[in-house]
């Protein structure tokens, strides 16, 4: 008869106890403790077995070489990964549903044709699988689809096919015989990510896992998930907007400031080698509040386009609203160009949007935010060969702010013919074509530009 016995865990950070606890001991979270079923005894015979006893080494026996890791066909993946995937590396891959995640590994799958790779959904049914292959247009001899959620079974089959490369959709379907719990739940996600690691350290494969996620964004399950893998990444865009950004997070073998850019079409994700390009739309003519600012994500530098639309408010207290831009920052530079520079803004509804569907935290961008606004507000189209880099204070002075040579190298290399930063930006302007104007107040800027 197997032993069984019930744990309690807090569903916010995965910490275990015997008993039930009103507040959590580790994350200090209030009511989080869900009692969960354990069952001992099938944990030997299901879960992964290890067979090496491991023995201290010297550090220097231990042979490495950067060629180890695995070059995929898709260099958006490359660069979020650091250069390619580490064997025996978990990597974790969240997003919102339907942005994309089983499309991308999928279509990963099946163009990674030198690897044998094992793509494990919990999901979708084999035929659903070969339909979205179908509409990626990919086919490929070393994939192999396997629609299983018991982890037993998975390693089971992982021992007879020894794929290189694992996929698994979603983590939060899968499901241990070692636990009574429901699949998604956090001693679920926590045993059969523990089994997994096990697998991928001992026999160097790498895993793949899709992880939900929850809805303020965090990946669905306990913190220690995250904690667990060795790399996390985040695929984020807005769904009615093809543009799809790959984020990582969190790497131990490379940046966690890396970002690849993809366009999600009719079959299947393409990369988008040159984000800048598109994120600026095609105008022939002038139109009045656009301007471009040189910003930098995670560590890509990008141009994107700001609109803005400002006109006479109908109502008694104007409006103010921003898509892609923090709202509280744009009312900010609103009140700085009223006091400082004396615009009467006030008066006025205000609508700022960053063109592609993207979010910028970057305060680079303050300077194109402002130039947008006057532009729209003077109903004067700026010239479209300028762009824009610098932080903007409380006392309208210009800022400088970093990685200004990677911004102003994007600029020139887009084609355009001027770029206005801050003074206090230290640089060699022999290094650059394209010219550099230096301004300090937000005063200097209006007269050169209207
Ligand atoms: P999916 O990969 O199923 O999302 P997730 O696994 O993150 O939940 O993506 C589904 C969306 O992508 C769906 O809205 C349809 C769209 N899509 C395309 O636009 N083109 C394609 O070729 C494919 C396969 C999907
Ligand atoms: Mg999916």
């Amino acid at each position: 008869m197997s032993k069984k016995g019930s744990i309690f865990f807090c569903q916010n950070c995965g910490t275990s106890s015997t008993k039930w606890l009103g507040k959590c001991p580790t994350c200090n979270e209030w009511n989080t403790f869900v009692e969960e079923k354990i069952n001992r005894k099938e944990s030997k015979k299901d879960s992964f077995k290890s067979t090496k006893i491991s023995s201290p080494k010297l550090i220097s026996d231990i042979d490495y070489s950067t060629e180890n890791r695995i070059i995929l066909p898709d260099n958006e993946l490359n660069r979020v990964l650091g250069g390619g995937i580490v064997p025996g590396s978990l990597i974790l891959l969240g997003g919102d549903p339907g942005i994309g995640k089983s499309t991308l590994l999928l279509q990963f799958a099946l163009s990674s044709k030198s690897k044998r790779i094992l793509y494990v959904s919990g999901e979708e049914s084999e035929k659903q699988i070969k339909m979205r292959a179908e509409r990626i247009n990919k086919n490929s001899k070393n994939c192999y689809i396997l629609t299983e959620t018991s982890t037993g079974n998975i390693f089971q089959q992982i021992e007879k096919l020894e794929p290189e490369i694992v996929v698994i959709d979603s983590i939060q379907t899968l499901h241990s015989s070692y636990l009574e719990s429901a699949p998604g739940s956090v001693s679920q996600i926590r045993e059969c990510t523990a089994e997994l690691i096990k697998f991928a350290k001992e026999t160097s494969t790498a895993v793949l896992l899709i992880g939900h996620i929850n809805k303020d964004g965090a990946i669905a399950g306990p913190k220690v998930l995250e904690h667990m893998v060795d790399t996390v990444l985040q695929f984020e865009g807005d769904r009615n907007h093809i543009y799809r950004i790959l984020r990582t997070i969190k790497n131990r073998f490379g940046s966690a400031s890396e970002l690849g850019v993809y366009e999600m079409n009719g079959s299947g994700l393409r990369e988008v080698a040159n984000p800048s390009e598109i994120l600026i739309s095609e105008r022939d003519e002038k139109t009045s509040g656009v301007a471009i600012a040189a910003t930098i994500e995670g560590a890509r530098p990008l141009l994107v386009e700001i609109q803005s639309l400002v006109s006479s408010a109908v109502y008694g207290t104007p409006q103010r609203s921003a898509t892609g831009f923090d709202t509280r920052r744009m009312n900010m530079l609103l009140a700085v160009l009223e006091k400082r520079c004396g615009f009467r803004l006030g008066a006025k509804d205000v609508f700022l949007n960053i063109t592609g569907g993207i979010k910028i935290d970057d305060t680079a961008i303050d300077l194109a935010v402002i130039c947008s606004i006057l532009s729209s507000d003077q109903d004067t189209a700026l010239d479209t060969q300028i762009c824009f880099a610098g932080e903007v204070g409380l006392s309208g002075e210009i800022r400088a702010v970093n990685r200004i040579d990677q911004r102003i190298a994007e600029a020139e290399k887009l084609g355009y013919n001027k770029i206005v930063i801050s003074k206090y930006n230290k640089l060699n302007p022999k290094n650059f074509k394209i010219e550099i104007i230096k301004c300090g107040k937000i005063e200097e800027v209006f007269k050169l530009l209207f």
